[in-house]
């Protein structure tokens, strides 16, 4: 009969077997395993290979100076194979900085392998491994794989046919790491121009790449090249639980903003996720981090993501489309873009409409960019914002203008006087808040560097004051 166990409890099965396959039987009398700290909860199969190590040592089969400067983590097979776990990448940086190897499955090697000047022992079997400590068959030291670049996203923004002020933010977006809205009738290729946003971003620089592999290390969804390059999009459903997105969970896994961490946050139809999930959104997107509040600990991950959200502007999806619109109109989309509260709404840069593709352009071929083009202005403008805050604020981590602040905005974004006037009446006309102020400017800024300027103009604040929607009043 099959029953579910303690994992304590498959561990130890785990270990038996795996003794048995190597023709060893564990001791007739009573083992007790401390595993200490005792107040730590432990979770995972990373105990198998240490606990099955130690009983080794205890029966006579290696020597303590064999494993003494190892630190060994990996899951048993009930062949005594060794399968890989989560988090390999952040054990391997810990191990590297206390001095000490490391030991563990065969299958982990290469991305152990990142965490730099380390020597890492990487067993496909206790077997493979009790003949490297015996000398019979050495093992070779595991190697870091170099990911294949070329395997980047395959969709194109030349697919995309008009839609040309759409493409526009969306390089916009790409270049100064800002927030985006999309709001349109159904079919008018929403997704699809947030699915091309990856193709455009730059690649992760060194210890970027690094940052984001740990997350997903944590979570054991790491491609097998071990490095992720390229920027991460998430596009969870908007069924998503509320763990699911900021992290927690029975064994506390990072959520989704974690996961797109230096990357892309996707949420497809915005105001169909659950109310108390978009709110929970909002601390992270403000400070970059997602704390997790358990019991015993306060588990923080990184979250800094740019958020692209694309919605219909009601429930019908064709507000404003007098030949289609529903009977419940205006109150259908007032009812339906209420759902995103004010200071969720108030974290978008750039919002947009994306009204349907007009016929003459989806009929026609009209010449298009490649993203690859689009892709090379985003980098210059990244490698303008890159130098520009670490002459300023070096030890502050802003990259992008998307995160400038307080006097670091003023200094680099304040337009010439022919912008500023534009923008002081702009402010009395549309009645600008204090975030909606700075974040014209934080475009303003973006468009500029697109174009080379060191200074921001008149027509970089009027290009970023288009980027706005005045919200819809409520009913
Ligand atoms: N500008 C366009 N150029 C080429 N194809 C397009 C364009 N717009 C839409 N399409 C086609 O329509 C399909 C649907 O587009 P998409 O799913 O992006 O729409 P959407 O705006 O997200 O709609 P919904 O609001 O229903 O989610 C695309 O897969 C594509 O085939
Ligand atoms: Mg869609």
């Amino acid at each position: 009969m099959f029953r579910f166990k303690h994992p304590a409890v498959e561990s130890r099965e785990r270990i038996r077997a795996s003794f048995y396959t190597l023709g060893l039987a564990l001791p007739s009398k009573h083992i007790t395993v401390n595993l200490a700290p005792a107040d730590v909860q432990k979770e995972g199969s990373h105990y198998d290979l240490p606990v099955a190590l130690g009983l080794m040592v205890v029966m006579g089969i290696l020597s303590p100076e064999d494993i003494a400067a190892y630190t060994a983590l990996g899951e048993l097979g009930l062949d005594g194979s060794l399968a890989s776990v989560s988090g390999i990448l952040p054990a391997a940086i810990h191990t590297a900085t206390s001095g000490r190897s490391l030991l563990c499955p065969a299958v982990c090697g290469s991305e152990a392998a990142w965490a730099g000047d380390l020597h890492i022992l990487a067993a496909p079997s206790l077997l493979a491994l009790v003949n490297h400590f015996k000398g019979t068959q050495v093992l070779s030291p595991a190697q870091p794989k170099i990911p294949d670049l070329s395997l980047k996203s395959t969709l194109d923004l030349y697919d995309i046919k008009g839609q040309e002020i759409a493409k526009r933010a969306l390089e916009v977006t790409a270049a100064g790491g800002h927030n985006l809205l999309m709001m349109g009738p159904p079919g008018a290729g929403k997704s699809m121009l947030a699915s091309r946003l990856p193709g455009i971003l730059p690649p992760l620089e060194a210890t970027e790449a690094l940052e984001v592999t740990m997350i997903h290390s944590l979570n054991g969804t790491l491609p097998e090249e071990g490095l992720i390059r390229t920027r991460p999009f998430r596009d969870p459903h908007h069924s998503a639980s509320l763990p699911a997105m900021v992290g927690g969970g029975v064994r506390c896994k990072p959520g989704e903003i974690s996961l797109a961490h230096l990357g892309v946050l996707f949420l497809d139809e915005l105001p169909e996720f659950n109310r108390p999930t978009l709110e929970a959104l909002r601390q992270p997107l403000e400070t970059g981090r997602a704390v997790v509040a358990r019991a015993n600990a306060h588990i923080t991950y990184p979250a800094r993501v740019q958020l692209v959200a694309a919605m219909n502007p009601c429930r019908c999806g064709y507000y404003g489309d007098a030949a289609r619109e529903c009977a419940r109109v205006p109150r259908c989309a007032q009812d339906y873009q209420n759902k995103i509260s004010g200071p969720l709404m108030d974290r978008f840069d750039i919002t947009i409409d994306v009204p349907e593709v007009a016929a003459s352009d989806l009929v026609g071929n009209p010449s298009r960019e490649r993203s690859a083009d689009v892709a090379t202005r985003v980098t210059q403008a990244r490698a303008a914002q890159r130098n520009r805050y670490q002459g300023i604020a070096p030890k502050m981590g802003m990259l992008t203008n998307a995160v400038a602040d307080g006097d670091t905005l003023y200094k680099v974004a304040t337009p010439d006087s022919d912008g500023q006037s534009l923008l002081t009446t702009a402010m009395e006309k549309l009645k600008l808040s204090g975030r909606g102020y700075h974040r014209v400017l934080r475009v303003a800024r973006t468009l500029a560097d697109l174009e080379g300027s060191d200074i921001v103009k008149r027509p970089h604040i009027a290009e970023a004051l288009s980027y706005r929607r005045t919200p819809m009043m409520k009913g």
